[in-house]
């Protein structure tokens, strides 16, 4: 082997992927390492940044030997979006990130969003609405609760820039991660540091913003000696998961649009030119490629969901993955796969740590409603892959009424839950269209990653050359009779929230 290849990072929140991928794009490895995640109280979520850099260097470690021969052109990344790392004078974390899903914030955002004039103010600088899960809100909750870290903070980061910095030294962010902070002006492509300064933060807090397939610079002695990756490596922008697992699956294009099932689910297309957001129902941040935008929803629990039924209830099918060397998941997708469509009237609702769109609801709570005496396990089980699917169907709807450019012949589903073909089916069932797989769908965002590195490297000129790369895979098609089935499931799943609010906030 010889040539050059270039790696994909993705510090996701289960855990972090380091993919491989040559100068023809083809996928030569990968490597997970998972780390914890930690809920001090109910509706936080935290990190410890140390963890995130621990996992990526072991997964570093491990991929190094099988490209031998092959010189890395570049390393790119995918990041959670939203996760607050503040770092002190000398670089030190400062506490344990706070997470994109954490929902603690509700307070600062409405102080926020009244310092900016509004909503419609508010919009008119960021693009966006400030909520619970983005950066903003974290920095002025640290601010009013612990004076103390925030006096030590000197800088802010996204979680992929934490890795970035150990990697290289530069203490930077891209523009996708920087839209994610809610004090970016999307727009423009730069900081909104007329709303930093109303709310009392100094914007110097905030690092430089580039593009994703920009360089940012070369990995240190100390962490070559640390990951086995060459001193001098290329380091690039990388971008947030939602938008580079959108560009990962050829979505810079506008008009067609992506699922992405990892922790969270993301309903998301390419624009190639700036979008209003009206209202802020949805996200809409600056894309990949220079110029370029990405109009997104988010359900906060999708696959996390899955993990969350899996860790709960799935001690059996746990047990069996161990001594049969399977997945647990793929266990309880046979128990799913055996009961009927729509689950036997059972429904699940997904809003396990609250809910972005289209609710944003931060009290939102999970539920399985219709339970009867004829439900087992698999019914459970089938219940909560449907219910993650209804989630993203609503967000779906609410990007087809935004966005006049979008079009809806078929889903690319992608992350993780792209691997269950009883999901693939729920999903095909539920959109009423056929549901694609793609090259690297599986990967999550550290294709896309890779795929900007690979631009960085100067292996393909743009991400736009990327596109033909992304070949099709399996197509899942609807079953005309379970559509309307589905409909019907779906339409009362949206009521039951509805009926449901007035339990949720206290
Ligand atoms: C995107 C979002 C999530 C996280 C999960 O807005 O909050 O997709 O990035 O990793």
């Amino acid at each position: 082997m010889s040539g050059k290849c270039v790696l994909g990072i993705d510090v996701g929140t289960s855990g972090c992927k380091i993919l491989a991928v040559d100068e023809s794009g083809k996928i030569l490895g990968s490597a997970v390492e998972e780390y914890p995640c930690y809920a001090p109280r109910e509706g936080w979520s935290e990190q410890d940044p140390g963890d995130w850099w621990n996992g990526v260097a072991k997964g570093l470690r491990k991929i190094m030997p099988s490209l031998a021969g092959k010189t890395v052109g570049a390393m790119g990344f995918s990041g959670q979006m939203h996760g607050m790392v503040a770092l002190d004078a000398d670089r030190n974390v400062v506490r344990r990130a706070i997470l994109w899903n954490d929902q603690r914030t509700e307070k600062q955002c409405a102080e926020i969003t009244e310092a900016a004039g509004g909503r419609d103010a508010l919009l008119g600088i960021t693009n966006n609405r400030m909520l619970t899960g983005y950066t903003g809100g974290k920095i002025l909750w640290m601010k009013e609760n612990e004076p103390e870290n925030y006096a030590k903070t000197r800088y802010i980061l996204n979680p992929k820039d934490y890795i970035r910095y150990r990697l290289c030294g530069e203490i930077a962010t891209d523009v996708s991660d920087a839209s994610g902070t809610g004090l970016y002006n999307v727009k423009e492509r730069k900081w909104a540091s007329g709303l930093m300064r109303k709310i009392g933060l100094d914007p110097g807090l905030f690092p430089k913003a580039v593009e994703s397939t920009e360089a940012v610079g070369r990995v240190t002695r100390e962490a070559a000696a640390q990951t086995g990756i060459p001193e001098g490596t290329v380091v690039a922008g990388g971008g947030g998961d939602a938008v580079i697992s959108t560009t990962g699956l050829g979505l810079i294009k506008p008009g067609r649009v992506g699922v992405t099932l990892g922790t969270s689910g993301v309903v998301a297309m390419g624009l190639a030119s700036f979008l209003p957001n009206p209202d802020g129902k949805l996200q809409v941040f600056c894309g990949n490629a220079p110029g370029t935008y990405n109009a997104m929803g988010v359900t906060l629990s999708a696959a996390g969901s899955y993990q969350w039924f899996r860790n709960a209830l799935g001690d059996y099918e746990a047990a069996r993955a161990k001594t049969e060397g399977v997945s647990a998941f793929r266990l309880l997708d046979d128990e799913a796969s055996k009961v009927p469509p729509c689950s036997d009237g059972l429904v699940f609702l997904p809003y396990l740590t609250g809910e972005r769109a289209p609710l944003n609801d931060p009290n939102a709570k999970g539920a399985f409603l219709g339970i009867t005496a004829r439900h087992g396990k698999g019914h459970f089980a089938r219940a909560v892959l449907e219910g993650v699917a209804f989630s993203l169907k609503q967000v779906y709807d609410l990007i087809m009424s935004v966005n006049p450019g979008a079009s809806s012949d078929e889903i690319v589903l992608a992350g993780g839950g792209a691997n269950s073909p009883v999901w693939r089916r729920i999903f095909a069932d539920t959109f009423g269209l056929p549901v694609r797989t793609v090259y690297g769908s599986a990967e999550g965002g550290s294709f896309g990653a890779a795929l900007a590195a690979g631009v960085t490297a100067g292996i393909w000129p743009n991400l736009e050359a990327t596109v033909p790369l992304i070949r099709p895979e399996s197509r899942t098609e609807p079953v005309g009779a379970n559509v309307p089935s589905y409909a019907a499931q779906y339409r009362k799943y949206v009521k039951f929230y509805d009926a449901l609010k007035w339990s949720f906030s206290d």
